[in-house]
């Protein structure tokens, strides 16, 4: 019988790096000394404090049991109180806020949650690929929002059509932003939440990188008044902690919301390792720790050698005040797929195409702050080697 993968897999955009995946793997096998500024993972390990959390709740046999439906209490209120001191956000950790595997579990599963299939979800384009295959899954039709530089990389929502408005049930935001970089005003989160109340849609604000900021510590959407009535977010301790391989986040806002993406979980997955959302409270109750804010002058250093290098290259990108993406114009408007193959072959360097994020990312290539700065200096001087 030949094998025919599901429409649902088939129905997701096309992966378009094969060939340069390939190009990558062959030089990486050829011993090549590669410069890898494609992926967004923190290359600094977990931090001290919270490994010797987990190494002391790992002897602990109440850990060893099948997880808590919706995340071990003291990691939720561990999360609540995160909220309340660096939000001034009062949630309840017992109706308002449940446990997820990484942020991505409760990205990819919330449309099974709230949408049925034919209905509409907002998406921004260029954005985070789970938007849409987690909408894709749930039978949803996707709408996309272009993020335009004019715009500051903010969707304009009054520019959705009427109709499309109407049959939208869920829509997607996040900032800081992957991969524009870029943050939103609270004005912003008000107008989205006011129209959300209008046309009945739930808004799911993806604040994955929440805690990863140089300048103004970026908002949360529930810091605008009622936000909750339409609103969850999703949180996770990947970026912020070096945390990605632990895979803990939360979920957080609207309570009815929340119990459905519960459900969902339920009947998918049973929870996270309890012994690490006991160390994930640990990092929480010290996200103010001066190891984990001392992260950020790394990466804000790394930004500032980034920038100043690819400006005297002649290249453009505004400089992010948050995250650890670049999002840079590609010199003399080349269109980034070709540009980022040959940034590969010729220079070693590994970028990621702005095209690889839909047409409105075309124009611009994601560089990200995941290297040591001597690296980075060594990308740019073999970047200001190719003649474009
Ligand atoms: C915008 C955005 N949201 C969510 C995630 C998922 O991260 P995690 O599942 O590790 O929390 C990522 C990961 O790269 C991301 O870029």
């Amino acid at each position: 019988m030949a094998f025919m993968k599901s429409k649902r897999l088939q129905a997701l955009p096309p992966y378009l790096f094969i060939e340069i995946d390939k190009k990558k793997r062959a030089l990486l096998a050829a011993g090549q000394d590669v410069i890898n500024l494609g992926v967004g993972d923190p290359d600094r390990p977990t931090h001290r404090f919270i490994i010797d959390a987990m190494a002391k709740a790992i002897y602990d046999p109440k850990n060893h049991r099948y997880p808590f439906d919706e995340g071990v209490p003291a990691f939720r209120h561990a999360a609540a109180d995160f909220m309340r001191r660096r939000f001034q956000v009062q949630v309840d950790p017992d109706h308002q806020l449940i446990a997820t595997i990484g942020s991505k579990d409760g990205i990819a599963h919330l449309p099974l949650a709230v949408i049925n299939p034919g209905a509409v979800v907002l998406v921004p384009e260029p954005g985070y690929p789970v938007y849409t295959s987690g909408a894709t899954f749930a039978g949803g039709r996707i709408h996309r929002m272009p993020l335009r530089e004019q715009n500051d990389f903010l969707p304009d929502l009054d520019a959705i059509p009427e109709v499309v408005r109407r049959q939208a049930r869920l829509i997607w935001l996040n900032y800081p932003n992957n991969p524009t970089a870029a943050t939103a005003p609270l004005t912003f989160y008000e107008r989205a939440v006011a129209m959300a109340r209008r046309y009945g849609w739930v808004i799911a604000h993806d604040l994955a990188y929440g805690e990863v900021y140089f300048e103004q510590a970026p908002h949360s959407i529930l810091e605008v008044p009622g936000a909750a009535e339409v609103a969850v977010e999703f949180h996770s301790l990947s970026k912020s902690f070096n945390m990605t391989g632990w895979r803990l986040g939360w979920a957080v806002g609207n309570p009815a919301i929340l119990a459905a993406l519960a459900q969902v979980k339920g009947n998918v997955d049973s929870g996270q390792f309890n012994a690490i959302q006991v160390a994930g409270a640990m990092a929480l109750a010290h996200y103010d720790h001066p190891e984990v804010k001392g992260q950020m002058a790394i990466y804000r250093q790394r930004r500032d050698v980034l920038h100043d290098g690819l400006t005297a290259l002649g290249w453009s990108f505004r400089k992010p005040t948050a995250g650890f993406f670049c999002w840079v114009n590609t010199p003399h408007s080349l269109p980034s797929l070709p540009l980022c193959a040959r940034l590969l072959e010729e220079a070693h360097v590994v970028t990621v195409p702005g095209a690889g994020f839909g047409p409105a990312g075309e124009g611009y290539l994601r560089i990200a702050l995941t290297v040591e700065e001597t690296r980075i200096r060594e990308a740019v001087e073999r970047m200001g080697r190719l003649k474009l």
